[in-house]
């Protein structure tokens, strides 16, 4: 038996005296961090602890080619972040003056994005390995769609899909071609977020009897005039399967998402945010029964989405999930009233609640924050950067923190509540066979798919 090597004392120490100095300033930062945050000092230590699995930037020969499909707002965002990870190599837009201004603004050292019209030649570039998907809602599918069957991975914007149909299409699409598909639903790579739905999932409130979401109210305007299309936009392509209308400003950049045509007003819009984060904590396929009422009518010939509304879900378990809107929050997120009721998650169990947005975490007791969850407590899915998280499965093939099943079963809560504000019954869904069942089937099944216009239908991609 070969003998151990014992190390001299003197040696010992040192390593023990570094190890003080750097727990110190690892303690020290972890403060640092939990006031800046706000999130429980057990929470920052865990997380810094574990910082050696954190996203790493890729190499410069390990930068895949990035194409960005749809340059609007978000476009913008999701671009900037992509363009830490890969090279975007092209640019691709309904409307010339936003692909030409992308491809200036994502010009680097001299070398200009190529700029294409129609995304299904995007897919054919041999070169571009990831589609970014920051088309409106009504666009996404079909640009996903396109990109599994080109063998490209995917981060796409939330909500996945225009209707519960398209994700059964887009999950099994994903699947069959082995791609990566990651929605864009960030708030699952916030640390408060997951720390909220952590302490929900371990029963920190006892038995979760309620959550409620509030959702910034949507916008009543109206009626809008039409006007000519400006020139450089494609009007027919924009559309894509929804219905043809004249064009109006307010149907199309940015404000499509206050119509049914295209989206689903703020119940998909936010709702994709929040319910997911509800999703998330109740960690339930989906709602059994939906009921839903309006406070206001839609200006007629304005936005035809319900602006105030509240939606009503129960679970098989019996657990509820209550929506509100709240007007004091703009829908485009700046916050307009910090007195009033904010955009948000509470959850109520049988010993306390705990509230979350994007700004805060509070709980009805503070000890139900600070008091750390047992090592052997349920962990979730952790991602510090939603972006990176996407990168680093790209290489690795691994699941995203909201692959296309989550997407798809998130954007399914929404759409179940807009379906019950538009057609005002008591719903029962079926989340097995994904359809309605009972009484309003009928009338409500007939939302779950809508008739594509064509040529913008399956077969366009
Ligand atoms: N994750 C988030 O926090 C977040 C925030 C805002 C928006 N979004 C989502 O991002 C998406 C885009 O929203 P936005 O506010 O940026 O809208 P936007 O109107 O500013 O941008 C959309 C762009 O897509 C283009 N487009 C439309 N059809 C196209 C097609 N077939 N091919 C290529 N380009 C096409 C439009 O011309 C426009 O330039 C929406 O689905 C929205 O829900 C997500």
């Amino acid at each position: 038996m070969g003998s151990r090597k014992t190390r001299p004392e003197s040696t010992a120490k040192a390593p023990s005296t570094r190890f003080d100095i750097a727990r110190r300033a690892f303690l020290e930062r972890c403060g640092r961090l939990a006031a800046m945050t706000g999130l429980p000092l057990w929470f920052i230590e865990r997380q810094e602890a574990e910082a050696a699995q954190t996203t790493k930037l890729p190499t410069p020969n390990d930068r895949p080619g990035i194409a960005i499909v749809g340059c609007g707002g978000m476009g913008k965002g999701d671009a900037t972040n992509a363009s830490a990870f890969g090279d975007i190599l092209a640019v691709c837009d309904v409307d010339e003056g936003h692909a030409a201004a992308f491809a200036k603004d994502f010009t680097v050292e001299g070398k200009v994005p190529k700029i294409h019209h129609d995304f299904r030649q995007v897919m054919e570039r041999r070169d571009v390995h990831v589609i970014v998907n920051a088309t409106p809602d009504h666009w996404h599918t079909l640009v996903n769609l396109a990109a599994a069957k080109a063998r490209k991975d995917v981060y796409g914007e939330k909500p996945l899909t225009l209707t519960i149909d398209e994700g059964r299409h887009i999950v099994k699409a994903v699947r069959d071609h082995g791609i990566v598909l990651q929605t864009g639903t960030q708030q699952r790579s916030s640390q408060r977020f997951r720390l909220a739905c952590e302490l929900v999932r371990n029963g920190r409130l006892g038995k979760l009897q309620q959550a409620r979401v509030w959702l910034p109210a949507g916008l009543r305007e109206g009626p809008f005039k039409s006007v000519p299309v400006p020139a450089g936009l494609d009007w027919d392509f924009w559309q894509g399967q929804a219905l043809a209308a004249d064009y109006v400003t307010e149907r199309c950049h940015r404000m499509f998402r206050f119509w049914y045509e295209y989206s689903g007003g703020t119940m998909t819009d936010w709702g994709a945010h929040h319910n997911d984060i509800a999703y998330w904590a109740i960690g339930l396929l989906a709602p059994r029964d939906v009921t839903a009422q309006h406070f206001s009518e839609p200006v007629p010939g304005g936005y035809n989405t319900y602006a105030d509304y509240e939606v009503n879900y129960t679970y098989a378990n019996g657990i509820r999930l209550q929506i509100n809107t709240t007007k004091d929050d703009s829908i485009f997120g700046e916050r307009l009233n910090p007195q009033g009721q904010r955009n948000g998650i509470r959850f109520e169990g049988s010993e306390g609640w705990l509230w979350v947005n994007r700004d805060e975490i509070s709980a009805s007791d503070p000890d139900l924050l600070r008091t750390p969850l047992p090592a052997d407590a349920v962990r979730l899915y952790e991602s510090k950067s939603h972006m990176g998280n996407f990168f680093d499965c790209v290489r690795s093939r691994e699941l995203p923190i909201c692959d296309v099943e989550t997407g798809h079963r998130s954007a399914t809560m929404c759409h179940l509540g807009a379906i019950a504000l538009r057609t005002g019954r008591s719903l029962t869904w079926d989340s097995a066979e994904e359809r309605f069942v009972g009484e309003h089937a009928p009338e409500a099944n007939a939302h779950v798919v809508r008739e594509m216009r064509k040529p913008y239908d399956y077969s366009f991609v």
